[in-house]
């Protein structure tokens, strides 16, 4: 039988000797390094770029890159920009320097991975998935972000079969594909939102190889400082960067890393003919702002793990949701696949949904330390109630069934120190 993707096998080849890894994170030095790195360019805030001749021009519609840069990155801003082109470069070390390595070692000529940015994490996911799915595909989703999931079903109406399961379980994920033959792909997010349950990355790789389906993560909750998903097996990896890459929710963004000769072909295609590309300004920004996410990232982490000890011991908490306590289901899985325990806590009030309102509602006004306000990764603390926000548009039925009660609060932390934080939200509690 034919192959679903062409390039599935030399793809899967590379992955092998390139990708996986016994090592899961880069170190963090190395890591720093990379993120602040040298070579920002000024911003080229302009939609087209003018050609030394007619032969350039021509050349450089065929992909031909004289000055090095990336094919079809210097004919008009939609297609690509020196700003969108230095971040897709940041990016790729951070989730792939082992990989560049390895292939150099290796004298690889053909490169592996490619990489998009995209105007937002939501358009990076709708366009990489849009850019190989057919009438007829099925693809497998685990608990994800609400915009996500109503992508996902908004794709049934082309014929795209969508079967939602509990990717923290490695035998529904098993069954799923034992029970459908035209699984294309797999989206999941780990942690996930908002219950911080993590998903077996390396296992579910496994299932997903076996069955010739492309593992798409989502990596937002975590960045490439706290999980590198390549190493574990994963497909394609997604950021939006609206999150901890920006870090002080100042732009839209999002990414996209995957295999080259989809991501230089048919992707190219879709990033071209619909649009999703950002402006050479937020790209700017974000090259700007990415350069201190791993001592940001360090310092919210470090944050979020003494406030989760904190509140596990708060009697005004009946139930926490934090994957780098010892408590947490995925505590073991957590030390395995990612640098700590990240920074967002999920947990519920005595009192349930009233006494989580008025603990948001303290946080909303101004002269506390944080916002009630969605999104997350910023070095401002955002406190949100997802059941009537981010998974609003998750059907009851199915929010319930996946954990998300009426009375689960989501706490996003920020760099504002940890004796700020406790003592506000141990304030706040106390309002109940
Ligand atoms: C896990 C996850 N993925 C994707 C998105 C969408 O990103 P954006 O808002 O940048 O489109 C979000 C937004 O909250 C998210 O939390």
């Amino acid at each position: 039988m034919a192959k679903r993707f062409e390039w599935w096998d030399s793809w899967i080849e590379k992955k092998h000797k390139y990708a996986t890894t016994d090592e899961v994170q880069m170190n963090e030095d190395i890591f720093n390094a990379v993120c602040s790195g040298t070579g920002l360019p000024n911003i080229s805030q302009k939609s087209t770029f003018k050609f030394n001749d007619v032969a350039d021009g021509a050349n450089r519609f065929l992909g031909m890159s004289p000055s090095g840069e990336k094919p079809f990155a210097r004919i008009y801003t939609r297609l690509g920009n020196p700003n969108t082109e230095y971040l897709e470069k940041v990016l790729f070390q951070l989730e792939c320097q082992h990989i560049i390595d390895n292939a150099l070692a290796a004298d690889e000529t053909e490169p592996t991975i490619g990489a998009f940015v995209f105007a937002s994490g939501m358009a990076a996911i709708s366009t990489t998935i849009m850019g190989f799915i057919q009438p007829g595909d099925a693809i497998v989703v685990g608990n994800v972000y609400g915009c996500t999931d109503s992508f996902m079903r908004y794709l049934q109406k082309f014929g795209i079969a969508i079967h939602f399961v509990d990717a923290t379980k490695l035998d529904e994920v098993q069954a799923v594909f034992d029970k459908h033959d035209n699984i294309c792909a797999m989206l999941l997010e780990t942690p996930d939102n908002p219950t911080l349950n993590l998903c077996d990355i390396k296992a579910i790789s496994k299932i997903t190889e076996a069955n010739e389906a492309l593992f798409i993560v989502d990596n937002t909750f975590c960045s490439p400082y706290l999980q590198q998903p390549f190493r574990l097996g994963a497909d394609i990896v997604i950021h939006s960067l609206t999150k901890y890459v920006n870090g002080h929710s100042a732009s839209i963004a999002g990414a996209a890393l995957g295999p080259y000769e989809y991501f230089s072909n048919e992707l190219f295609f879709a990033y071209k003919d619909f649009g999703p590309t950002p402006s050479p300004f937020d790209s700017w920004l974000n090259s700007l702002c990415i350069q201190d996410m791993g001592i940001r990232m360090e310092a919210q982490c470090k944050t979020a793990y003494k406030l989760a000890q904190f509140l596990e011991a708060h009697p005004k908490i009946t139930k926490i949701w934090y994957p780098g306590l010892e408590s947490h289901p995925h505590y073991t899985l957590c030390k395995k696949q990612m640098r700590s325990g990240g920074g967002m806590i999920t947990f519920e009030v005595e009192g349930g949904l009233e006494a989580g309102e008025r603990l948001m509602n303290f946080f909303a006004r101004p002269d506390t330390p944080m916002e009630l306000a969605v999104s997350l990764g910023s070095v401002i603390s955002y406190i949100e109630h997802p059941a009537s926000m981010t998974h609003s548009v998750v059907p009851e039925e199915e929010r319930l069934q996946r954990g998300i009660s009426n009375s689960l609060v989501r706490l996003s932390v920020g760099t504002e120190g940890f004796t700020v934080l406790r003592d506000a939200l141990d304030y706040g509690l106390s309002l109940n």
